[in-house]
């Protein structure tokens, strides 16, 4: 299989600043009907530059082309397959976009008067209903921007009950299977995190559970944090009965349910022992992601935690929507307004459209094609944890890079000159030259082939000429970059070609 040409016309493109000429501009403006001032009468000469600083100097069409240009130089979701790990870069139906931006939604503004806000307030008010339903709990916050953000929400909520039984308590337990966000909010939190080690099958175990909460002593743990399904994309199967440990000293639940589309329909937790978690609306729910944002990451918690609450909240009463602010035991607001309103419409749009049964399918189909790449890429790739997925399959490069000398680096790098974007590589951790593949619910069975067809054609050219592999990319406008000098030394300032010597 040949690699695929995979872009339209690819300039080799210059900087904005090395483009256009002087005296050029892309704005007619009309002539100045009065007299030009001079800013030296009006600032003193020490606020004034020697002189105008070098902005680019080009036509309307020249910057429209260099930017459609560079913007050809990214992968996205919309031109082609994303298979990347943890990150559920799934097709998001085009509805959402038509919802978010109706005029009612779109120009509102959060000092309007309650009375003007009812539409907005009743579609927060049935998404947390909604998402309820979806975890199985008592009360979901839709106010932090993300998923990293819900974490941190849901550790102050059990923080803050556990101070008001009187003691904070000092542990989180964090299996080392956990997605990366988990450890940093327990210590953002205040909280000390305690690994565990998962146990062969790549799950935890609750004797390993038990043993730590013995270690550190039970009544000084507040909680444990379990990623599930966690990042080898594997069920805790287990996760009842360490909830029972955990609840035996007093201790809460967290689930991190990012990675939702591997278990909605299927699995409720909070009716299952978890006590909090959160949901990456832009990623199960719809909204496109990637780049920073926006985005949400609600939190949905069991009775006990409801008066924990980030405030205010939307109450109906009788047929109106009020904001409750009056939560004395709430830990505040952890996010300006309601949250990323857009992305809220977007995940509204999408749970209306796809109807529980949707959903289901959803779940289903993201389980399925993970498991249709285990099953054909197991006898090539390394697969430490044999067993059945959920959303997402994890490969070791450690038998190739011992035969062959090559990395998931290499197999990354590769799979671009393919059209492809790379798999999360190198994480989980516990996973040598680790290959996470996420396909998503969203693909086709042919692009799940054709990526199989690729992973295959280059395991072979790993074992025939290793040193495709190790140059790789050659299919595009860069080739590979030299990544540590990259992240070591970055050069942020842009000198103009006549200046290099003096920089
Ligand atoms: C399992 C898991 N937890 C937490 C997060 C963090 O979410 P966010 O990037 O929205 O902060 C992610 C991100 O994808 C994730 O996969």
């Amino acid at each position: 299989m040949n690699p695929i040409e995979t872009r339209g016309i690819l300039y080799h493109e210059p900087l904005i600043f090395e483009l256009g000429a002087e005296g050029r501009s892309g704005a007619s403006l009309p002539k100045l009907e009065v007299e030009e001032a001079d800013p030296r009468d009006e600032f003193d000469s020490k606020q004034l530059r020697e002189k105008s600083p070098d902005l680019p100097e080009v036509s309307e069409v020249e910057v429209v082309r260099h930017y459609t240009r560079l913007s050809q130089w990214n992968h996205s979701i919309d031109a082609g397959f994303y298979p990347l790990g943890s990150c559920t870069m799934k097709h998001n139906p085009r509805i959402n976009e038509v919802t978010c931006r109706l005029p009612g939604f779109a120009d509102i503004h959060p000092y309007q008067d309650e009375s003007e806000l009812q539409g907005a307030m009743q579609i927060i008010w049935e998404l947390e209903r909604f998402l309820c339903e979806i975890g199985g709990f008592a009360r979901v916050s839709l106010q932090p921007a993300a998923g990293a953000h819900g974490e941190l929400t849901g550790l102050m909520m059990i923080r803050a009950h556990h101070v008001k039984n009187g003691n904070p308590r000092k542990w989180v337990l964090v299996p080392d299977s956990a997605h990366g966000t988990n450890p940093a909010s327990v210590t953002l939190n205040g909280y000390k995190p305690k690994q565990i080690a998962s146990g062969e099958e790549g799950i935890l175990r609750p004797e390993d559970v038990e043993r730590a909460m013995e270690e550190v002593g039970g009544d000084e743990v507040a909680a444990i944090m379990i990623t599930n399904p966690n990042t080898l994309g594997l069920f805790e199967t287990h996760i009842a009965e360490i909830a029972d440990i955990m609840h035996r000293y007093g201790a809460m639940v967290y689930m991190d349910g990012a990675n939702l589309n591997a278990l909605m329909g299927y699995l409720q937790p909070g009716k299952h022992g978890v006590d909090v978690m959160h949901y990456n609306l832009h990623k199960t729910f719809s909204t496109p992601h990637g780049g920073g944002g926006p985005g949400s990451g609600p939190v949905g918690v069991v009775e006990e935690l409801v008066p924990y609450l980030p405030r205010p909240t939307v109450e109906k009463e009788e047929e109106r929507f009020v904001w409750k602010f009056d939560r004395p035991l709430s830990i505040g607001r952890v996010r300006s307004f309601f949250g990323n309103f857009g992305v809220l419409v977007r995940a509204y749009t999408y749970i209306l459209e796809m109807g529980a049964k949707g959903l289901k399918e959803a779940t289903q189909l993201a389980v399925l094609n993970a498991n249709y790449v285990r099953v054909r890429l197991q006898g090539k790739y390394t697969l430490e944890y044999k067993r059945p997925c959920l959303h997402e399959v994890v490969f070791s490069d450690r038998e190739l890079k011992k035969e062959t000398g090559v990395t998931t680096m290499d197999i990354a790098k590769r799979l671009v000159d393919y059209g492809v974007h790379p798999p999360t590589v190198y994480f989980p951790l516990i996973v040598q030259g680790a290959l996470m593949i996420e396909p998503t619910e969203t693909e086709t069975p042919e692009e799940v082939e054709r990526f199989c067809n690729i992973m295959e054609s280059i395991f072979d050219e790993a074992k025939e000429n290793p040193d495709v592999l190790h140059s790789a990319p050659h299919n595009v406008g860069l080739s590979r970059l030299d990544e540590v000098q990259a992240a070591r030394r970055p050069k942020l300032r842009w000198v103009a070609k006549k200046d290099e010597k003096k920089a």
